[in-house]
Order: structure tokens, then sequence, then C-alpha cells
């Protein structure tokens, strides 16, 4: 057979974290191109964790070749979607149809939180073939490395691109950040002051039934939102005076601009068409409950929200102590069983093998 990389075969993992956008992507068009630049903090704790075992076939048939299995086990939903997948990104990594492949991903938090592990397990996964292809046909200098694996994990789902930088990571093209893109995310924490390179995300979760309106069908609803065309000039405004917070350590101000996204993200849910609303009461307690606790105590606690009802609770290091308590006391009565997942900002992916 006629196979380019006959005999070849070997093995690559990497570890991908999950992120939390500050400011927020809603709205997309063409090839999954954001409508807006965004911003996100890379997590730490929250992660996938993707092996990629590579075998050149002996047959002759150019199908994409899959055996996915997830945490150990077969998982038909998950193994089409990855197919699907594959089958899109030949054009990028034409090597793909010349291999058995063999993907098994797992997660380090457990599937039923609500979380989406979407952004980890795409970026864990843009980055293994990534590497493949480094190792099969070489040629890519570091730097274009990330971009590529940002690319492709971007194409697997918008918000995953940002998850192959440590720290912080911008995506989509912006007056005020060099080199923003909207085919893939660039590392932003050179800049970026030491406070926030620490900071706690505390994510209270709510509920962790399945959303009732996917993130798909949510940027869909932008494009007859009555207020979309404000929306992509706020978040253009937001993500320049944000950039000057994370730069000065201005944490008041940072707080009231991610909160304003928050909410913003699920107003704009609101006046969809089809309207829908992903916050639940317990969402709008623990907001005001933090509200409360801010003004009393005057710690800097401030809130961030997915697409869903949990709650992303943002501090500084140093006041880890007294945040920590105020969740055990106060807050983990309004969540699901009690949970919490405690993380914090990270250094971005690792390889595995
Ligand atoms: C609210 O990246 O999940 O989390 O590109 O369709 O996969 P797809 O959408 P996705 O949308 C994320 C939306 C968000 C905001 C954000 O992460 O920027």
């Amino acid at each position: 057979m006629n196979n380019p990389f006959k005999n070849i075969q070997g093995e690559v993992a990497w570890r991908a974290p999950s992120n939390i956008a500050l400011i927020k992507y809603w709205g997309k068009y063409g090839n999954q191109l954001p409508k807006n630049a965004s911003i996100s903090f890379t997590l730490n704790n929250a992660f996938t964790e993707t092996h990629v075992k590579y075998k050149a076939k002996t047959n002759e048939n150019k199908d994409i070749s899959l055996k996915f299995l997830f945490e150990g086990k077969e998982n038909l939903k998950f193994a089409e979607k990855i197919q699907k997948f594959l089958e899109s990104i030949i054009p990028h990594f034409p090597f793909l149809t010349y291999f058995d492949l063999e993907i098994n991903s797992t997660n380090s938090f457990p599937h039923s939180t609500g979380i989406a592990s979407s952004a980890s397990s795409m970026a864990a996964l843009a980055l293994c073939l990534t590497d493949i292809q480094n190792t099969i046909d070489g040629g890519l200098r570091p730097n274009e490395f990330l971009e590529k694996a940002s690319m492709i994990a971007r194409l697997g789902s918008g918000s995953a691109c940002r998850s192959v930088y440590p720290y912080l990571a911008v995506w989509g093209k912006h007056s005020t950040i060099a080199f923003s893109s909207n085919e893939y995310a660039v590392p932003f924490h050179e800049t970026v002051h030491p406070i926030f390179k620490t900071f706690k995300d505390a994510i209270l979760i709510v509920s962790s039934e399945e959303k009732s309106v996917s993130s798909r069908a949510g940027h869909a609803l932008m494009e007859n939102n009555p207020f979309a065309e404000n929306r992509y000039k706020q978040a253009e405004n937001n993500l320049n005076n944000l950039v000057d917070c994370l730069k000065s350590g201005d944490i008041q101000e940072f707080g009231e601009i991610v909160e304003n996204e928050a909410l913003t993200l699920h107003a704009l849910m609101m006046c969809s068409s089809p309207s829908y609303m992903l916050m639940l009461p317990n969402t709008l307690k623990i907001i005001d409950l933090i509200k409360t606790y801010r003004t009393e105590k005057t710690v800097p606690l401030y809130y961030t929200l997915d697409a869903g009802p949990n709650v992303h609770l943002l501090y500084p290091e140093e006041n880890a102590t007294e945040v920590e308590t105020f969740i055990q006391n106060t807050l983990l009565v309004n969540c699901e069983n009690g949970k919490v997942i405690y993380d914090q900002v990270g250094n971005g992916p690792i390889k595995l093998k």
C-alpha cells in the first residue's frame, strides 16, 4: 500500500486546563470566528488529559479510523463528536487519513458538575494532533506550534483556543492587543500585574444538569439579537479598560468590568428570540450574598458566570482564607449538594508524553 507514513507509530499525551472568560465571547461568524475579542484566565485544577496513539494504516481506507475512550470506557456520543471534528480538520492535518487513531481522554473534574469540558478537551486534543504533525512532518517553531494548536482547538470549540497559554489569553482581533487574531488566541501575561497571576477561582456548582440551550445555539441567537451591535462595541471597550486594570493591578475596576460582562451575557440570553434564562434562583442569591459581603467586609471578591447557572468567585490569593470561610459558612447551602471546585490561575498545558 502507498502510505507515505508506512511503519510510523507513536503516542503523545497532553494535559490542557479549562479557562474562564473575563470578557465574553458571545456571537460568531464564518467558521468559528468571534464577533468580538475575549480574554480569559487559564485555570489550573480543572483540566483534561488526552492520550493519542497513532499507527500507520495497513489498508487503503481513507476514512478517519478512530477508537475513542472517555475515562477508559467507550463513549459513543463523544466518539461521534470527535470523529466529525477530525473529519473537518483533514485539510489542516492530511496525515489523519493515513493512521489508525486511539484517543483516550479523562477529566480532572467529575463529568456531572456542569463544568463545560469542551475548552480543556478540545485544547488537549488539538495539542496532541499538532504534536503528532510536528513529529512526523516537523518544522513548527515553538510560537507557531501553540498558534496552530490554538487555531485547531478553536475549530472544535471557540473558547478552547484560549486554553493553550499560561495565565491569560486573548482571542479575537483587538486594536490594543499586538498580534491578536480572530483565527487563534495569543498569550497575554507579560505586562499583567502579578496579583492576577495567582488569582483564585472558586466554582460554585448551583446545578450540574445539562443546559437547556447549548452555547452553540446561544451564539446563533445573537444573529437576530437587537442589541448585538452595541454588545460588540461594549465588549471592545470593556476589553480596553480591563487591559488597563490588568496592567495596573486595579482590582476594584477589574471586578466591576468582569461582573458587567457576566450580567450582560445573561441579559443577552434573556432578550434573544426565543428568550431563555440559564441563571437559577440560587445563582441570584449567591450574587446578592457576595455583594453584601463585599460591602460589609471590604474584601475584593467578585463573580463571573459562564453560559450556565454556576458562579465563579474571583479573588486575590491573599484573601483566600477569609473568602473560603465565607464560601463554606454562607454560600455552600445554595449549591447542589454543597459542591464547590477550588481553582486558580495556572501555568497552561503540560506535555505528558
Ligand atoms: C459564555 O466556546 O462553548 O463561555 O464555539 O460554539 O463551542 P462554541 O462555544 P463556546 O462558547 C463559550 C461562551 C462563554 C464565553 C467564553 O468562554 O468566552
